[in-house]
């Protein structure tokens, strides 16, 4: 069994097909997957379809940097911190959340947040540590302004995964000496890259996990097309040619990996 460890069967793009695409990733070996969480606007549609499938689908929690502005951060947060207390009004059964995710920082459209951005960051770093829970990290352009968040979160000896890693192994490395941070491993490495693969050869194998982002970043050969969780075997062949394993060696370690991370 495979497990995807951040995907999104509520996106616009795929939810009409939900239903089928989880089929479709039952039978092709994906026995578990983990859905990121944006924000107040998607939360219900991601709980509706993740309540239909327990023990198969699990849900994280959290504000995503992308969604934050100056004037919604406050009241977004609140809504996360409401359940977190334990608060399921809305949808019954939304309190059972096995990580706190998607978080971090994005600088993609620009930096015009980022000081609400990382104050966010912050906040849910101490909700994780509070709730003994993983973080799962969303980052683009944005390393340097991370790490001065993370350091000053050292104390709070947080783990977790860099979701959708293409980083350096610097940067791998740096994290880990704030914290225990595994990798997520996506289609961008079945992409023709220069630099990925080297990269995770070197990270050790109990740092890897296997994920898609679907309906985003599908892997060759479906690039640039709608990416579902079926598709994981084809990240996870390419990554035990990177790092030299077979195929059920890198399924019984990222596996092994993700029920300890996230405590399936
Ligand atoms: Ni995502």
């Amino acid at each position: 069994m495979l497990v995807d460890t951040h995907t999104h069967f509520y996106d616009e793009w795929l939810l009409p097909d939900a239903e089928a695409a989880i089929q479709r990733a039952l039978d092709a070996g994906v026995g578990k997957m983990i859905q990121a969480d944006v924000d107040s606007l998607e939360r219900p549609r991601m709980w509706e379809i993740g309540l239909r499938h327990p023990g198969v689908l699990f849900q994280m929690l959290g504000l995503y940097p992308g969604s934050v502005t100056a004037d919604n951060w406050k009241e977004e947060l609140d809504a996360v911190y409401r359940i977190a207390a334990g608060d399921a009004r809305s949808v019954p059964g939304m309190t059972d959340f096995i990580a706190i995710g998607e978080i971090g920082l994005d600088y993609h459209e620009g930096k015009e947040f980022a000081r609400e951005q990382k104050e966010v960051l912050r906040l849910q770093f101490e909700l994780a540590a509070k709730l003994n829970l993983p973080v799962n990290i969303h980052l683009r352009d944005a390393w340097e302004d991370f790490f001065s968040v993370l350091e000053d979160c050292r104390h709070l000896h947080l783990r977790g995964n860099l979701h959708c890693f293409s980083g350096s192994f610097e940067v791998y490395e740096r994290a880990n000496r704030s914290g225990d941070f595994a990798v997520g491993i996506g289609g961008v490495l079945t992409f023709k890259n220069a630099s990925l693969p080297a990269v995770v050869a070197r990270i050790p194998a109990e740092h890897l996990l296997l994920e898609t982002d679907a309906p985003y970043l599908a892997p060759v050969p479906y690039r640039g097309k709608r990416n579902e969780s079926a598709y994981l075997p084809l990240i996870a062949a390419r990554l035990a040619e990177v790092k030299g394993l077979s195929l059920k060696e890198i399924e019984t370690i990222t596996t092994d990996n993700a029920i300890r991370l996230f405590n399936l």
